[in-house]
Order: C-alpha cells, then sequence, then structure tokens
C-alpha cells in the first residue's frame, strides 16, 4: 500500500502540531476565514423551517435544491448541467471512491500525472488497479506521451487535477486541455477530472474544464468540493458525470454510506440561496493571494541556492525542488526540530520519487507569520549545504 514513505513523514509530521510550529504541510483552508456566522445562520434556517426533513433519512442522489444550486453554478460557468447530472457526495474524496468502485476492476491499467494527489494513488492500488504514470513538465501531462500511453496500456481511464494541481500546484494550459479531451475521445478513455482548487485563482484568466470539451461531454466525471471554498469539515462535494455513470456511482454510494448527511446539505442548498458564496470566495482569495506572494518572496532567501520552485497562478501549494544531492526528507527532519514544517515530494510520485521535491502550502498562516517560517527554514537549509 505504498505506505511505508508516507508513515515515516506522518511521524515527523506528527511533530508539526505543536503550538508555536508553522506549518506550510497540510492541505487545509485558514480557519479565521470560514463564514462561520454565515453558515451558523444558514443552519437556524435549514432547522426552523424544514427540521423534519433535515433530520430524516433522504436520497441516495442528494437534496433536488442543492443538486439543483451545483448545477446552476456550473452552468453559469459556461459548463451545461442540469440538476440531474448531479450527485452529492460525501467531499469529492467520496467522489473519487465512488467512481474507483464504479469503473475499475483489478489489473485495470489508471494513467496519472507525476506526481499527484496521494489520496488517489492509495484509493487506486486499494481497487487494485496498475497505476500507469503519465510524463508531465512543468505545466502538467504531455499530451502526446498521454496518447503513447493510451495506445499502448489500454487505460481504463485517466485521473487528472487540471487546475492548481495537488501536489505541484500547476495548471494545464488551454491548448493541452483540447489535446488531452481529443486523446480521450479518439482512442476511448474514461476522465476523472479532479478540481477542487479551480475557484482559488489569484491572477490570470480561467480555463474551460476538460468535461467542456467536444468529445470528452460524454466521457468525463467532473468532481468538486465546497471543502476550499466552504469549509472541509462539512464534507461536501459533487460529481458531474454522464447518466450512465452517474447511476453505477449512485449504487456505489448506497453500499457506501446511503446518502450525504441531510442537514449538512440543506444547510449548503441554504447557504447558497441567502447568502454570497462567491463574495466570501473573493475574500479568501485576497487572503491567500497574499500569502502566496509571502512565501514566494521570501523563498529565495531560505531554501538553498540552486532551488527551484514554481509560481502558481492559485490554489494552496508552491512545488520546489532542492539542488542535486539534497534530501527534503532530511530538510524536513531538521526543519520540525526548529518549529517550521513543509510535505516532502516524493510519496506523491506514482513511480520515480523525486527526493529532493517538496510541498509547501501557504493558505493557513498571514504573511508575518510566513516570513517567520522562512526564517526558521533558511537555519536547517544553510547547515545542509555548509554554508
Ligand atoms: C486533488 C484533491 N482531490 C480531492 C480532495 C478531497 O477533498 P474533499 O473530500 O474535502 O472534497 C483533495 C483534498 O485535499 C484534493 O487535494
Amino acid at each position: 500500500m505504498r505506505t511505508t514513505a508516507l508513515s515515516a513523514v506522518r511521524a515527523i509530521l506528527a511533530v508539526t502540531a505543536q503550538p508555536g510550529m508553522i506549518s506550510f504541510a497540510g492541505g487545509l483552508p485558514a480557519p479565521e476565514l470560514f463564514d462561520a456566522e454565515g453558515l451558523r445562520a444558514a443552519y437556524d434556517s435549514a432547522f426552523a423551517h424544514s427540521a423534519r426533513r433535515a433530520l430524516q433519512y433522504s436520497t441516495t442522489e442528494g437534496a433536488p435544491e442543492l443538486r439543483a444550486a451545483v448545477a446552476a453554478r456550473l452552468d453559469g460557468r459556461g459548463l451545461a448541467t442540469a440538476a440531474d447530472d448531479v450527485l452529492i457526495t460525501t467531499g469529492s474524496q467520496q467522489g473519487l471512491s465512488l467512481l474507483t468502485t464504479a469503473l475499475i476492476e483489478p489489473g485495470d491499467a489508471v494513467l496519472v500525472e507525476n506526481p499527484t494527489y496521494l489520496a488517489a494513488l492509495q484509493g487506486f492500488a486499494l481497487a487494485g488497479a496498475r497505476v500507469v504514470p503519465v510524463p508531465c513538465d512543468g505545466e502538467g501531462m504531455l499530451p502526446d506521451a498521454l496518447a503513447e500511453l493510451v495506445a499502448r496500456e489500454r487505460p481504463k481511464l485517466l485521473y487528472t487535477i487540471p487546475t492548481f494541481q495537488n501536489p505541484t500546484g500547476r495548471t494545464l494550459p488551454a491548448a493541452r486541455r483540447a489535446e488531452v479531451a481529443a486523446v480521450a475521445a479518439r482512442l476511448g478513455l474514461w476522465l476523472l477530472e479532479d478540481d477542487p482548487y479551480g475557484d482559488l485563482r489569484y491572477e490570470g484568466h480561467d480555463l474551460p474544464w476538460l468535461a467542456a470539451h467536444p468529445g470528452a461531454e460524454d466521457r468525463t466525471a467532473l468532481l468538486g468540493s465546497f471543502s476550499k471554498v466552504m469549509a472541509p469539515g462539512l464534507r461536501l462535494g459533487w460529481l458531474r458525470a454522464p447518466a450512465a455513470l452517474l447511476r453505477g456511482a449512485a449504487l456505489a454510494k448506497q453500499a457506501a454510506d446511503l446518502h450525504t448527511s441531510t442537514v449538512d446539505q440543506l444547510a449548503a442548498a441554504e447557504y447558497l440561496r441567502t447568502a454570497d458564496l462567491d463574495a466570501h470566495v473573493a475574500k479568501v482569495r485576497g487572503a491567500y493571494r497574499i500569502r502566496r506572494d509571502a512565501l514566494l518572496a521570501g523563498l529565495p532567501s531560505a531554501l538553498p541556492p540552486g532551488s527551484t520552485w514554481n509560481r502558481p497562478e492559485g490554489g494552496m501549494f508552491v512545488w520546489a525542488r532542492l539542488p542535486e544531492g539534497h534530501d527534503a526528507t532530511a530538510l524536513l527532519r531538521a526543519a520540525a526540530a526548529r518549529g517550521v514544517a513543509f510535505v516532502p515530494g516524493a510519496p506523491f510520485f506514482a513511480e520515480s520519487p523525486d527526493p529532493r521535491t517538496l510541498r509547501l502550502s501557504f493558505t493557513t498562516h498571514t504573511a508575518p507569520e510566513i516570513e517567520e517560517g522562512l526564517h526558521r527554514l533558511a537555519g536547517p537549509c544553510r547547515e545542509l549545504t555548509g554554508r
């Protein structure tokens, strides 16, 4: 289960829960930015107006008003969607798990970006899939390499996070999206498009979902989440997929948990009806942009000379690479002792892990805290390079 490397990292990261630690490790939204008052009002209203329904069992596909609200948001961004095209899930993590159950049989090949989201790798491995990495560069997947792999491996599906990827923060450019969709249409495979971060854009323009491309419409499952824009504790996500696949996912969901919490769905629907989620997200984006910039501004004097990193246009993560001969796990051990943490990149790779890589999340600390965290990181970096 590929957990050996992860457990080693987990043991170190356990230390990062200590008070005073500045952690660039977790992929968490900033808790001080949650709209707790707005959500509380939405729950109050759900109880005041529909307590009996809110506390009762409900349908597997989800509360009609929440399905409709999700569909309207997608529609509003140019992806024609009806409420019936949407299944409400218990976080987008469950969407991934349902699609895995619905589509993958042991031995099936599954293509992934390299590196990619760790919990997806684990889910595919649990299902007995043969996980095959697609070669990537700084902008994500290489479409020609993808086409070659599809022809050779005959995969069941491609799992991709095209926008502000976890762990790299990369965004697949528009032209490559069209090429990926064309490969899927020409050679025939399912696309699992995971998009929990797309709303968190700090600069540049929104790009079309793979699901919106001609030829990909009937073979793309789009996964969305309220975790990063509302609150992850709600455990609310959604899945937009062609009818046959949605039916399969609903069957799998029935076996998994019957349905997602009714009260949480009604409160979220009420929030979407009465509060302004877009205004809230704009506020969150403003704060995260400042934090991203603070991290980017401080990295040159923190990481060893010769390190490289990217400049994500959104999301939560900066992906960095230490110079030749360095190891991010060794650096984490030294850094944690100084009160600062990050995640080594190696466990995110499906194959050929790069021990020099690391993921830095910039969302949960203010700019001055980020500066202090980088100041703490500079010490162990200097020691490791003998500067
Ligand atoms: C790429 C990706 N997919 C899915 C998830 C799961 O999100 P949730 O289940 O909270 O919607 C995460 C969480 O960090 C993620 O990074």
